[in-house]
């Protein structure tokens, strides 16, 4: 019980109705009560019409185990390897950018939380934690960094080192953004990373990338999000399968292709020597009307 006082006037003794978070659909419903309009929009929304993005809902729903009794239950381990790096339970976090809309210490919570839970996090290139911040932040804890191959290429090796210098285990490689997804809620908000966050990637090493990164008000069209401004100019758009080998002729960190969703780019990761591929739609967040991504892990 708890006094509240309501616009000055007390309203007497109410009963506080907080309801203990549990799940991720009560996750979903305190984001939404704390997270500005804009940023939520953003972590929300599919490319489109979001009919890829209501299928990756209903696909997994549509999902029914098949269960197997009196198989001696009284031992449960949960513990698998990825890639060969052990993990408390066969759940990664996957690489969503710009976490610091959501909460002060963005990427480096959510490493912490990994770290505490025994599993892997991917950390984005379009992070608002440096991957060095991330890295310090959680020595103990296995990482992968994900991965865009920019126009300069010069740029994309630097942070390839980073990582590796860093302790990142692998380099997961989006192949799935030739274009920036079409995102009609960023393009009505005229999306824009707020003023006191940065991309924090691009300060350290290339201060002239920095500047023109981190202004992406500067490049935004009417009607149009800043963050696909930032990627349609500044991703290459021409990467191919052939460009694993370029990948793989600076690093020697495992590499994993990730938004696959066919099984030749399958066979054509593995042809180029990807140790990994990861089946995905982006959050049916690129191509809208790709089919949910648990469809075509189970089925092709
Ligand atoms: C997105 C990019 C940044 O989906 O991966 O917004």
């Amino acid at each position: 019980m708890k006094d509240l006082v309501i616009n000055g006037t007390e309203k007497g003794k109410l009963e506080r109705r907080s309801v203990p978070v549990v799940n991720i659909a009560d996750v979903e419903r305190e984001a939404l009560k704390r997270i500005p309009k804009h940023s939520l929009d953003y972590y929300r929304s599919g490319a489109g019409d979001e009919i890829t993005l209501a299928e990756n809902c209903l696909a997994f729903n549509h999902l029914r185990i098949r269960p197997r009794f009196l198989r001696d239950m009284s031992t449960r381990v949960t513990a698998t390897t990825v890639l060969g790096i052990p993990v408390a339970f066969p759940v990664l976090v996957a690489p969503t950018a710009m976490q610091r809309m959501a909460t002060p210490l963005g990427e480096v919570a959510n490493a912490l939380a990994c770290e505490a839970e025994g599993t892997i996090m991917t950390l984005s290139t379009i992070s608002t934690s440096s991957l060095e911040e991330v890295a310090h932040a959680t020595p103990n804890s296995p990482k992968f960094f994900q991965l865009y191959i920019y126009r300069d290429r010069e740029l994309t090796r630097r942070l390839v080192k980073r990582a590796e210098r860093a302790g990142y285990r692998a380099l997961v490689l989006t192949v799935d953004t030739p274009f920036f997804g079409q995102r009609y809620a960023d393009e009505r908000n005229h999306f824009k990373l707020d003023a006191h966050l940065k991309m924090a990637n691009f300060e350290e090493e290339d201060k002239e990338a920095s500047e023109r990164i981190n202004r992406v008000e500067a490049n935004l069209k009417s009607g149009s999000s800043g963050l696909a401004e930032y990627a349609n100019s500044l991703f290459d758009p021409s990467i191919t399968w052939d460009d694993i080998a370029w990948l793989k002729s600076i690093t020697s960190l495992p590499i994993v292709a990730k938004g696959v969703l066919t099984r030749e780019d399958a066979l054509k990761a593995l042809e180029t020597g990807c140790s990994a591929i990861l089946v995905s739609n982006h959050g049916g967040r690129q191509l809208d009307t790709v089919p949910a991504t648990v469809s075509v892990a189970q089925f092709e």
